[in-house]
């Protein structure tokens, strides 16, 4: 077994997200026999990998649980998932919304709680993990929640639970932002005469090659600036973008709006 594989993990639905998630860990040596999913559907998942569709009389000792149904799910999930939960048991929760507070209160022996907000390319281990506790929780439900989310991507602790909605439009919401994006990229080329199929491919291949090379540089700012030459080209285009911050208003709006219906939704809208 790899260190960070808890003794026994209970996914609590497994859609697209959840889904996602468990193809990697999967993927990353996690013994499928280690794994115990609840769905109403009673979907197979995943090879050797059990799916029941009501819950056990009880978890295994040492038990981490993954909320991983919608968030208007929780009253009914947490009415038959708390009296499971004992002093060993880490609750992770992916749940757009659902605050820390509201989570111990609805699962008060669970000995850590942890949220998380992972992204769709967490399925390829190139996606973004945020992760928020708080002081209540121990070090070792820490350690334990990151290792299990280590082979994910990149895992970010996030020091204030109020920033966590933030990260989300940011992270959560990125990759849809980004496909968008690729598809403008695209349809702008076709605009300009490129026919369809081969803008398409064009656009995808070059945000493809720019992200792994912005990966490795310290700057994209910068990185911009240098293949830019005064009077050329790039330099021109990058004028449009740039003009009166045209493009980072455009994302700070996109942000804006993410953050705000997040907001809304916590607040039950
Ligand atoms: N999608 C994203 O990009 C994303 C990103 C970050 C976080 N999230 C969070 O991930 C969670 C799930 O989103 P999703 O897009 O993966 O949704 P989804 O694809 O609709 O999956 C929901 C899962 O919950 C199960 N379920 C339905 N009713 C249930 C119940 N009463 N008890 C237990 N399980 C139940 C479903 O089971 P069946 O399959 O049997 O119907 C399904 O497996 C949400 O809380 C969301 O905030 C999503």
């Amino acid at each position: 077994m790899a260190t960070g594989w808890p003794p026994h993990l209970f996914l609590v639905g497994c859609g697209n997200m959840a889904g996602q998630m468990l193809h990697r860990w999967l993927a990353c040596g996690l013994d499928p026999d280690r794994v115990t999913i609840l769905r109403p559907s009673g979907r197979p998942v995943a090879d050797g990998v059990r799916v029941v569709t009501a819950y056990p009389d009880a978890l295994p000792q040492g038990t981490t649980v993954m909320l991983g149904m919608k968030p208007h799910q929780i009253a009914d999930v947490a009415e038959q998932l708390a009296p499971l939960c004992t002093t060993d048991t880490v609750m992770l929760s992916i749940l757009a919304g659902t605050t820390l507070a509201d989570l111990r209160a609805r699962f008060p022996s669970a000995r850590d709680v942890v949220r998380a907000m992972p992204n769709l390319p967490v399925g390829i281990g190139q996606g973004v993990v945020a992760l928020y506790t708080d002081e209540q929780a121990s070090s070792a439900g820490r350690t334990e929640a990151g290792a299990l989310m280590a082979p994910l991507g990149l895992c970010e602790w996030i020091a204030d639970e109020a920033l966590f909605n933030r990260v989300t439009a940011l992270s959560g919401c990125g990759p849809a932002f980004l496909f968008r994006f690729i598809d403008a990229l695209a349809r702008a080329g076709e605009a300009i005469g490129i026919p369809p199929e081969q803008a398409a491919r064009m656009a995808m291949a070059t945000v493809q090659g720019a992200a792994t090379m912005a990966a490795a540089q310290e700057n994209p700012a910068t990185l911009a600036d240098q293949v830019a030459s005064p009077g050329g080209m790039t330099r021109e285009g990058l004028n449009v973008l740039d003009a009166d911050d045209r493009l980072l208003t455009l994302l700070t709006d996109t942000l804006e709006a993410a953050r705000d219906r997040g907001e809304a939704m916590a607040r039950g809208h």
